[in-house]
């Protein structure tokens, strides 16, 4: 499927529903390109398969069909050459309330806990919720390619305090796909000062066309000291659901994160939420391939449009793009200036990293001609501070 006929096929007009990201937009007069979900309705079979079950009405309790685990399984094997079992496999309700079922259940109140910034906001805020200790080391960027600083991270995890290292992989919103390489020297670094590595891999589906996405699990050395979090809703953009996956190898911490989760009342899964993720694994694949296509043909337009007067980061992996506004921006928040004079809502640098206010993290999954639009509006801000 090429991008126009898939764009022609998948892409909803979410204006007039209640989209969070529209109705936001809306309000404020802008071209909604923050939050990250997409503008494209999942696949036709997926979607043909939910409305049989809503039609039948048996909505009485209900088991996870049988085969969930293992189509769950299979498509990670395929995708990611990684090998899941099914006994590793907890569930949450959404990937940033794993974040807290983590860190609740496996660390102590006062522990710290290492993340590389900047970073989506929900990690520093649960560590700081969860009466925990944020450590924050800065990545060291390359003319919009980020890489993690080791000798600071070894740094932190030399004074003894650190408990675990929360790291996004692929990383929102520097959209990193990190080499196995990386990883390799990031776990060694964990396993030597017995820190818990905890990797929210909830973009790893979105990935380049020239890149390789590595789970954290695939690296067998480091298992017992991982805890995987992944889930369909951003691959297949399925948000609404709030259904995810916590997947832990080494078996005295994935009971404590059972203990947890039996005491407070988080054992059981929601089947009807589980649905889209099974028949997406099941019927998504061709999609998908189709997406990341879009996605990669959004990116290569803003790149060679707009790079000669912003900064922006390499796209490898997920849907966002964090782009360098710089002088371009009068105001303290290059996110504030973006609503006023390009009528671009974006998330806001700030919120990943207190130095990123020159920054805006743009989401990239909507068709190409709000892509358009979007390099036409910030073509006018370059063209109106030249003046
Ligand atoms: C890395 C990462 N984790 C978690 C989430 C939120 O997931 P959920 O809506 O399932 O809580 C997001 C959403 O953008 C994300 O980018």
């Amino acid at each position: 499927m090429n991008n126009k006929t898939f764009t022609e096929k998948y892409y909803i007009d979410r204006s007039k529903g209640n989209s969070t990201k529209w109705q936001r937009g809306a309000k404020l007069n802008c071209l909604p390109m923050w939050v990250a979900d997409m503008d494209f309705r999942p696949a036709e079979k997926v979607s043909d398969e939910l409305n049989r079950f809503i039609n039948k009405g048996d909505f009485g309790y209900t088991n996870l069909p049988q085969d969930y685990y293992k189509v769950f399984i299979d498509w990670h094997r395929k995708r990611n050459n990684v090998e899941y079992r099914q006994e590793w496999i907890r569930f949450s309700q959404g990937a940033v309330d794993a974040l807290y079922q983590v860190i609740l259940s496996l660390t102590e109140e006062g522990d710290s806990i290492l993340i590389n910034t900047p970073l989506y906001p929900p990690f520093k805020t649960s560590i700081l919720k969860c009466k925990r200790r944020p450590v924050e080391v800065k990545m060291i960027e390359n003319d919009g390619y980020f890489t993690l600083n080791y000798k600071q991270i070894e740094k932190k995890f030399k004074t003894g305090k650190i408990k675990m290292l929360m790291m996004c992989s692929p990383h929102n919103p520097v959209g990193r796909v990190f080499k196995k390489g990386e990883l390799e020297e990031l776990f060694e670094l964990c396993h030597r000062y017995h820190v818990l590595i905890c990797s929210d891999e909830v973009h790893g589906d979105i990935i380049m066309p020239d890149q390789q996405f590595i789970p954290a699990l695939a690296l067998k050395k480091y298992r017992n000291d991982v805890i995987t979090i992944t889930a369909a809703s951003k691959t297949f953009s399925l948000a609404v659901f709030s259904h995810c996956h916590i997947i832990i190898a080494d078996q005295r911490l994935r009971k404590k994160l059972i203990a947890y989760q039996q005491l407070n009342h988080k054992a059981s899964v929601n089947a009807f939420n589980a649905l889209p993720t099974y028949y997406s694994y099941m019927y998504g694949e061709e999609w998908l391939d189709a997406l990341d296509n879009v996605v990669f043909e959004n990116y290569n337009y803003i790149r060679k449009k707009l790079s000669t007067y912003f900064e922006m980061t390499v796209l490898e992996g997920s849907y966002l793009l964090f782009l360098k506004i710089g002088r371009y921006s009068t105001d303290y928040s290059a996110a504030k200036c973006l609503i006023e004079k390009c009528h671009i809502l974006a998330n806001p640098g700030e919120d990943f990293a207190k130095e990123y206010n020159g920054w805006v993290r743009l989401n990239l999954a909507t068709s190409m001609n709000n892509i358009k639009k979007a390099v036409k509006a910030l073509m006018k801000l370059v063209e109106d501070s030249d003046r």
